[in-house]
């Protein structure tokens, strides 16, 4: 078993100074780290995928880093569009998973009975993504290694189209290649974005493709064909993703916030199965116990 929490578009800016004047993405991760390390059952590790910080400056990475502390597993980073990679290497290059030569940030993390490839999507300069020939190759050969292996991608910008006109046109460019290919193994459980700020699930390549909500602003759902680009404050989330040998890859969006609850299953007498023992999830009398208890 193997449960990931991805973490995506942190948008990380300097302490005190808010993302596009209006976010502040710093008390947005804080409640995210506390949020995963509340959860009953731990992740085994922390992927953050992409738009780490707004502007990619040291300062951003060194908060970033700080903001990070709490969190007792290792915690895995790409960069994004709005992330340099030159500054990456220099505040997280020590934890030893990012490679400190050659231009890409990719990385496979083994050891987890499932396998990970992390994916550097960047164009510098650039707010789209891509697969280019090397980063192609890299892949391929890093898949032809482990051909058997249940393993999960992570890149930054989704190769998939999402029906949000204006992300799309920013997503990962020579994406049929990349298809080509995932296309006919077996072993892919699951390409798995951040960029485009929403829960999204696609049938592609012939595995699935997903995009985490961002754990700070999300992009206004708008499926008109046009290219105005808003955001709001939706309730900001994250992706818990729980690969079990039996079952494959199983995917949760943890909401991040104060909600009521928990409350006791306290099934209503009129309620079809109350007699049927296994079918309540929880039955009136041991309802009944948890409510006693929590008093
Ligand atoms: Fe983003
Ligand atoms: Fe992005």
């Amino acid at each position: 078993m193997t449960l990931i929490a991805q973490i995506t578009d942190l948008h990380i800016r300097p302490s005190g100074k808010k993302a596009y004047g209006v976010v502040d993405t710093e008390a947005m991760l804080r409640a995210a780290v506390a949020s995963i390390a509340a959860q009953p059952r731990q992740p085994d590790l922390v992927m953050a995928s992409g738009d780490l910080t707004d502007c990619g400056l040291v300062e951003e990475y060194e908060l970033l880093r700080d903001i990070l502390k709490p969190l007792a597993m290792p915690v895995y980073l790409i960069p994004g569009n709005h992330d340099r990679r030159e500054n990456m290497r220099l505040v997280f290059g020590g934890d030893g998973y990012l490679p400190m030569n050659g231009e890409f940030l990719h990385y496979t993390i083994e050891g987890h009975p499932l396998r990970i490839i992390a994916l550097d999507t960047v164009v510098p300069g650039k707010g789209h993504g891509e697969m280019d020939a090397p980063r192609l190759a890299w892949l391929k050969a890093r898949l032809d290694e482990q051909p058997d292996r249940p393993t999960m991608i992570f890149m930054h910008h989704p190769p998939f189209p999402t029906g949000l006109q204006h992300m799309d046109s920013i997503n990962c460019r020579n994406a049929p290649a990349m298809a080509e290919i995932l296309r006919g193994r077996t072993n892919i459980e699951r390409v798995a974005c951040g960029h485009h700020h929403r829960a999204i699930q696609i049938r592609w390549a012939g595995t699935v493709g997903s995009v985490s909500p961002s754990v700070a602003h999300q992009v206004v759902l708008d499926l008109l064909p046009h290219d105005d680009a808003t955001f709001n404050m939706e309730p900001p989330g994250y992706h818990l993703h729980l690969w079990q040998p039996d079952a494959g890859l199983i995917t949760h969006t943890a909401f991040i916030g104060h909600f009521a609850g928990p409350y006791p299953f306290l099934l209503d007498p009129d309620y079809p199965a109350f007699k049927d023992k296994d079918a309540a999830p929880v039955s009136h009398a041991s309802a009944a116990a948890t409510a006693r208890k929590s008093r």
